[in-house]
């Protein structure tokens, strides 16, 4: 449904030119949720901009439902962009009209009779709740209420593709998550296709299908949302996941921690289970194998997108013989095993 080509994206000229893209292929299917993550200033606003031209890139194609956005002239382009309904991170309202007239204002603006664009607002203020609102202005709402107005609003052009910008970063968390299950239930029963772009995993984690890892103008790293939480495969990815997990070795071990193995200190590894792994019983087993005690040191238990996701943080306790031959078991299963450090031993 969106198919970026090589797109790039310079701002200015000669020594003050920032490349803010740098060659991104995306692709994404029809009704598909799809994330792009990335750390402040990464080029994540870029490149949504670029996707119904309010940027237009300065090299690449941009592909929509079939057509070809950046081949078109101004007025094929005035047309084409109704199939892009996009909402912003600060709602962007009119602040002199009513939540009706903010909703209206495309079906204005592409000339449609009154009576139309009843027929249209109406049902949109009722799904996204906000029939009892419809003669208040954006100024008596709360910020969930403005949002789900310019999703109303993003939605009345009837676009194919929702693009959204940081759409909940402005929001607490409770309104976080009610947005974000109006965002998957207008894709599942209108089948709309949508492309997010966050800086938060939260976001990531709860509605999109794939997700896409944007660094400094380019896509390091694309993958579905389950295997991108399970085994992210770039350093930046296992900085978000672990930041988003929050699972971190005590403190006082970490101060502990030597780069180095030696004679009389253990391994502390980071174990991330995934799919069948989660049920195999592994310490067990290094204990009856190996001799190795395993000292659990923390442990957590996610669900993501049906598939379960299991940390430890554990010591592995054994003579260095021992603790490597556990280690090389533990390495032929299906999980991330992370050698965070050694710590002496103290018995
Ligand atoms: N209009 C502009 N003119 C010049 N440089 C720009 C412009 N817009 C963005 N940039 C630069 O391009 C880069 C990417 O900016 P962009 O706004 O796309 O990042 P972002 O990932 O959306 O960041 P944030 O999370 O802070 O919103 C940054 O270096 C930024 O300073
Ligand atoms: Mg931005």
């Amino acid at each position: 449904m969106i198919s970026l080509e090589r797109v790039s994206k310079t701002y200015g000229t000669g020594p003050r030119a920032v490349q803010a893209l740098s060659d991104i292929d995306l692709q994404v299917p029809k009704g598909t949720i799809h994330g792009v993550i990335g750390l402040s200033g990464a080029g994540k606003s870029t490149l949504i901009r670029c996707v119904n031209l309010l940027e237009r890139p300065t090299t690449g194609r941009v592909i929509v439902d079939g057509a070809e956005l950046t081949a078109m002239s101004a007025s094929d382009l005035r047309q084409a962009r109704h199939q892009c309904g996009m909402i912003f991170q600060h709602f962007n309202l009119l602040t002199n009209r009513t939540v009706f007239d903010n909703v209206a204002l495309p079906l204005e603006l592409m000339r449609e009779s009154r009576r139309t664009i009843r027929e249209r607002v109406m049902p949109l203020l009722e799904m996204t709740g906000l029939t009892d609102k419809r003669h208040q202005y954006p100024a008596q709402l709360s910020g969930g209420q403005k949002q789900r107005v310019a999703i109303a609003r993003a939605l009345a052009s009837r676009p194919k593709v929702l693009l959204c910008d940081e759409a909940t970063s402005a929001l607490d968390p409770q309104t976080t998550t009610s947005i974000l299950a109006l965002l998957q239930e207008i894709n599942q029963q209108l089948g709309l296709t949508i492309l997010l772009i966050t800086h938060e995993m939260e976001v990531v984690k709860s509605i999109c299908h794939r997700v896409g890892l944007i660094s400094g103008g380019r896509l390091v790293e694309e993958a579905d949302v389950g295997d991108f939480f399970t085994a992210p495969g770039t350093q930046l990815g296992r900085e978000f996941l672990n930041d988003f997990l929050k699972l971190e070795a005590p403190r006082e071990l970490v101060e502990r921690l030597d780069a180095e193995s030696g004679q009389n200190s253990h391994p502390v590894v980071r174990l991330t289970f995934s799919g069948d792994s989660v049920s195999t019983p592994l310490i067990s087993r290094l204990a009856r194998e190996h001799g190795v005690d395993v000292s659990i040191l923390q442990a957590k238990v996610e669900s993501i997108q049906g598939r379960t996701l299991g940390l430890m943080i554990a010591e592995l306790i054994g003579s260095e013989t021992q603790t490597r031959q556990a280690l090389a078991t533990l390495k032929s299963f299906d999980l991330h095993v992370e050698v965070l450090g050694h710590v002496q031993r103290t018995d």
